[in-house]
């Protein structure tokens, strides 16, 4: 595997490859994040991840900071996973001069998590188009477990008109239930215990949906509730159609339950596909 850190370099790296494939994350991989190579190996030739902690996404005041890095044990985790290129820039690799153009989310965007960290889509949506342009993939590949960052790397290849397949790979749990994430290793021992009350919540609301319960609005409030009394601080809890993730409605059947919820210090998402 190559470890490269500059656009220059990369571009020669991959100026022969015909079938690239974009893993792009921002390092202290996990199995989730190993999950999405080897996902991408069944569809291309050069396997391509990007580790880049993008400040644009970060809120001010966020975990930009103290957020893990650890790309020497991420080398040897992707070449373990059959990862070619390791794309690791510095952050003024990939921001030369103030970022000046910023590309703005689609509308989809503007709730659940975009409601409560301003301008976040707006920094994944530009690094990814930065990715895009200097990687060129023709597929790239990302976790369900982001559900609305999900619906808007879809939305952003449809509206710039990227020639680039989107693969969506299932989240990868604990035993436990709650999904790997780079800030579980945040949280103490006692939190990483309570932790799985989010995933609890989730799959008690997709049983009642699923079993022919139609107030979303109360099963909702009965999580955020259970959560909120379990010392959680509650983002939200939402039902949601799983295309462009409106509000669904009695009809529906294709819907996704999605939360986030502070525990502690660490801000945990979650959410579950479910066939009404
Ligand atoms: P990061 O949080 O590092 O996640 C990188 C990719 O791994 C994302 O597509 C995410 O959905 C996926 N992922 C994380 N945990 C997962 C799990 N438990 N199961 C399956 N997939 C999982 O998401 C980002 O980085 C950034 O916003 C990025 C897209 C790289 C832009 O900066």
């Amino acid at each position: 595997m190559d470890l490269i850190h500059t656009v220059g370099e990369l571009r020669k790296r991959l100026g022969g490859e015909r079938s690239i494939v974009l893993v792009p994350t921002m390092g202290n991989l996990h199995a989730g994040h190993l999950a999405l190579v080897e996902e991408a190996n069944r569809h291309g030739a050069c396997i391509v991840t990007s580790l880049f902690v993008n400040r644009l996404q970060f809120e001010p005041g966020g975990d930009f900071d103290r957020y893990p890095r650890t790309l020497a044990e991420d080398c040897a985790k992707l070449e373990r996973a059959g990862c070619h290129v390791a794309f690791a820039p510095e952050e003024r690799e990939l921001y030369p001069e103030p970022q000046e153009i910023l590309l703005q989310p689609p509308k989809l965007a503007e709730q659940l998590c975009g409601d409560f960290r301003p301008g976040h889509f707006q920094g994944v949506v530009t690094v990814v188009a930065k990715l895009f342009n200097i990687v060129a993939p023709h597929t790239a590949i990302f976790g369900r477990k982001d559900y609305q960052q999900l619906a808007v790397i879809r939305a952003l290849v449809r509206q710039l008109n990227y020639p680039i397949a989107i693969v969506g790979v299932e989240t990868v749990r604990e035993p436990d239930g709650l999904a790997l994430s780079s800030r579980n290793g945040y949280l103490s021992s006692g939190e990483r215990t309570e932790a799985v009350r989010l995933n609890r919540n989730l799959r008690r609301i997709k049983e009642k949906i699923e079993a022919g319960e139609r107030d979303f609005g109360a099963l909702c409030s009965f999580a955020i509730k259970d959560l909120t009394d379990a010392g959680w601080k509650v983002d939200y809890v939402a039902v949601r159609h799983q295309r462009g993730l409106a509000l669904p409605g009695p009809a529906d059947r294709d819907l996704v339950v999605l939360a986030a919820a502070w525990l502690g210090k660490t801000r945990l998402i979650d959410n579950l596909e479910i066939r009404a």
